[in-house]
């Protein structure tokens, strides 16, 4: 008798992903659209996407890559201090930009050219409220005297909170929601406020990044916290709570990056195995039946956009996930590299 155990879902989307440049986006485009129908690629490169002559190239980029079968890229503009209104006001009417995404300035991966006063991008806001385009938003301020684990609940309090009550109408999604401060915050808002929620939060908890030494393949930002704060991002998230959907911020970068100890470079690479590991998760919080809400509808809705066509499907069975993605240019280690998964795509 077969005990096998599957379950299928509308193709999902991964709401917040970085595809890199290069070679490195040649090297990980394939695992990105390897199950997902869509995509929200950050625009944090080392040329960051400050205007719509970079979106428009690098778009060309992209489309140069083979695709096995249609996956779409979304690209928000980076916004800086500096940056030109007119130009910005033609990436979101003509749709080179997906919304907008605010780095504070120094808060992770090339963010240097972030913003340092949430004041001078309030031209930029309106801009969006206005044509209903999202903002996305690493949600962090750093400073000598913030704790590293306190400054998502310090920006929260600090600037989120001022941009919600000056622009009432505006999508916001605060990406990477990584504590229970943070994940409270986005439930008991208004609609217009949601979050994308990692693999990486929804699994591990500070001790897996810093206990017997820096494990630098866990490192990310904003670094992952306590046990209290994973339960409660697993709570929304399994829950089905339409305000909290699937972003990976799957971050490669080259292991000689990740593991050089002056100066270890923040992001975990998970889209060999993302959708995997989720289901995973859903599994252990007893919440499959919520899967789909969460990966295929909650970001399709916030985002007032059509579901995928098409199903993937998951089947309960074991495999090794290989340690490194590599080719003659790029190594990266995967998350859980060289570990046993629990689930595997078996049609997509
Ligand atoms: O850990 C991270 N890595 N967090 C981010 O916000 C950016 C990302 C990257 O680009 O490497
Ligand atoms: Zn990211």
């Amino acid at each position: 008798m077969s005990n096998t155990f599957q379950i299928s879902i509308t193709r999902p989307d991964d709401w917040h992903v970085h595809l890199r440049e290069n070679k490195m986006l040649e090297t990980v485009y394939k695992d990105s659209s390897r199950v997902f129908g869509r995509c929200i690629a950050m625009p944090n490169l080392k040329v960051p996407i400050t205007n719509s002559r970079v979106a428009i190239e690098y778009k060309k980029q992209i489309l140069l890559l083979s695709q096995p079968q249609k996956f779409e890229v979304y690209v928000p503009c980076y916004l800086t201090d500096e940056m030109d209104l007119e130009d910005f006001l033609i990436g979101i009417k003509n749709k080179y930009f997906f919304g907008a995404k605010l780095y504070p300035t120094n808060t992770t991966t090339n963010s240097a050219y972030g913003v340092t006063k949430i004041e001078k991008i309030f031209p930029a806001l309106e801009i969006l409220e206005n044509h209903n385009a999202p903002l996305l938003i690493h949600g962090e301020r750093t400073g000598d005297a913030i704790d590293i684990f306190d400054r998502e609940k310090y920006f929260i309090d600090t600037e989120l909170k001022k941009i919600i009550n000056k622009f009432q109408n505006l999508k916001i999604v605060l990406e990477h929601v990584s504590s229970a401060y943070g994940a409270e915050f986005i439930a008991d808002g208004k609609d217009n406020l949601a979050a994308t929620v990692t693999l990486h939060h929804l699994m591990l908890t500070k001790e897996d990044v810093f206990n017997g030494g820096i494990n630098p393949h866990h490192f990310c930002m904003p670094v992952v916290k306590n046990k209290e704060d994973l339960k409660i991002l697993r709570k929304y998230a399994c829950s089905g709570n339409s305000k909290f959907f699937l972003g990976t911020d799957s971050a490669p970068h080259p292991i000689t990056d990740k593991e050089n100890v002056d100066d270890i470079k923040p992001g975990i690479y998970s889209s060999p195995v993302a959708i995997e590991l989720y289901a995973s998760i859903f599994e252990e919080e007893r919440s499959l039946e919520n899967l789909e809400k969460f990966a295929s509808f909650n970001g399709s809705n916030f985002y007032n956009l059509p579901y995928n066509d098409g199903k993937i499907t998951l089947r309960k069975e074991e495999w090794i996930n290989p340690e490194f993605t590599s080719n003659k240019d790029v190594k990266i280690k995967n998350f859980m590299g060289g570990q046993k998964i629990k689930w595997k795509v078996v049609s997509n």
